[in-house]
């Protein structure tokens, strides 16, 4: 696997043990931190700092980060909850899985300044369930961040106290969701809750609360040190910073690659080696599993930031890239994606927990030579009243994948049903 390092969050990378305390600090590490608590930064300028930079959220829907920070009742009397999500289960990303493994201190110091800002009592972050090794890790940093009272009580004499606690994930895609993850870490089942009330004003244990995702939160130390309008010509307006792309598929080299948002589709293909084999690039899935496929020669124009992917119909998510060559069958592989989504609907939601079942029965008669004339209008309208009505995006999850191979590959389909064979 290849790690690509940026200033931003894998700006440790090229020294030894990037995640320890001592090697993170030598990269001016905590210094943010250090210096709100001394000058007492109103939580106010840290806010506006993060709305000048443009940070949008890296969890997928990409909700720009200050503007909910901003949500959090500032004046609320009560306890107040920081929620990390790296629960990570979209096929094809890999992201936040590497910021706990090599740089947990930027995600923890972020955590920390998050406390800060939104007066949260504690901090949580749910850790997808299989990956052992990075929570462990995520653990450790924890321990050496408590050992230098950069955690706990009195935080570097500074009268303000704050904790951070690791929760384990339950191994369900669905719980990556903000409100079925508060759910599970309240001890409940992992399933999403009716909103309003959004977290915001209705949260962790009721109580005031905003979550955001891992690399959110591990680019805010930055944005602090450097200022919101330096992350800001990271990347390009509205789209601020450097984002870590997980490109996987058919690519020489898959792996994470930090990179300025609005970099060329191109650029990013060429530093993951290019496409596996020098043969054609056929479509790239540009945001994980979820969203909607684009043919290679549409992303070979475009770049790689949210409005530029929105634009040609797409959507940049959690910036998970996934390669296909010429050699791969749509119907095939929309059939594996739809039986993701089918497994790990919740079942909450009917529109989703049928849904999800017939549009992978229906891809998977006619991967197997069993598709009728009438099913592409069956996917059609099935994927339609599947979008917007459950209460969380898992169901536009399973849709979206559908709309895509149908808008830019029906061909493949109809010669499918017809000839009971593939036309790749
Ligand atoms: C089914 C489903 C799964 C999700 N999984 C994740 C996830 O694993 N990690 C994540 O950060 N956001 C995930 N999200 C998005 C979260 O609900 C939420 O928008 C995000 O954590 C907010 O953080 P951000 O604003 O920093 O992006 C998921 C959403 C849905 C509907």
């Amino acid at each position: 696997m290849v790690i690509q390092g940026g200033p931003v969050i894998f700006n440790t990378l090229h020294l030894p043990e990037p995640w320890k305390l001592s090697t993170y600090e030598s990269a001016g590490g905590y210094a943010a931190l250090k210096k709100i608590l001394a000058d007492k930064t109103p939580a106010e300028d840290v806010i506006n700092e993060l709305k000048t930079s443009a940070l949008r959220g890296r969890g997928g829907a990409g909700f720009p980060t200050g503007l909910k920070w901003s949500f959090m009742p500032r004046n609320y009397e009560g306890d107040k909850y920081l929620v990390c999500n790296s629960d990570e289960g979209e096929p094809g990303t890999f992201k936040d899985r590497d910021i706990l493994r090599y740089n947990p201190h930027a995600l923890i110091e972020g955590m920390i300044i998050g406390g800060y800002t939104l007066g949260a009592k504690a901090g949580y972050n749910y850790i997808h369930g299989e990956i052992w090794a990075e929570y462990e890790r995520f653990e450790q940093a924890l321990e050496e961040a408590r050992a230098a009272n950069l955690l706990g009580k009195n935080i570097l004499g500074s009268g303000w106290d704050f904790d951070i606690h690791a929760h384990h994930g339950y191994g369900a895609y669905v719980c990556g969701e903000e409100t079925a993850l508060l759910e599970s870490i309240e001890g409940k089942k992992g399933q999403p809750r009716f909103k309003p009330p959004f977290p915001a004003s209705f949260g962790l244990y009721g109580k005031p609360t905003t979550i955001n995702n891992t690399e959110t939160l591990a680019s805010i130390p930055w944005i602090v040190r450097h200022g919101g309008q330096k992350f800001l010509e990271l990347g390009k307006p509205n789209n601020g910073g450097t984002k870590i792309f997980s490109v996987s598929g058919h690519v020489e080299k898959p792996g994470n690659y930090e990179i300025s948002l609005g970099t060329p589709f191109s650029e990013l293909l060429e530093m993951a080696g290019g496409v596996k084999g020098g043969r054609r690039l056929k479509a790239v899935i540009p945001g994980g599993s979820s969203v909607p496929v684009l043919p290679g020669e549409v992303m070979m124009d475009l770049t790689m930031d949210y409005d530029s992917i929105a634009k040609a119909g797409s959507y940049l998510g959690a910036g998970s890239v996934i390669v296909m060559d010429d050699t791969v069958c749509m119907v095939r592989a929309l059939e594996r994606l739809s039986y993701f989504y089918f497994e790990e609907s919740c079942g909450q939601c009917t529109p989703c927990r049928e849904g999800a079942g017939w549009l992978y029965r229906v891809v998977h008669r006619i991967e197997h030579g069993q598709g009728r004339p009438e099913d592409l209008d069956l996917l059609d309208s099935v994927a339609g009243n599947i979008m917007g009505r459950t209460i969380c995006a898992l169901g536009d999850a399973a849709a979206m994948p559908v709309q895509g191979m149908l808008k830019h590959y029906r061909r493949e389909f109809e010669h499918h049903i017809e000839h009971k064979k593939c036309l790749a």
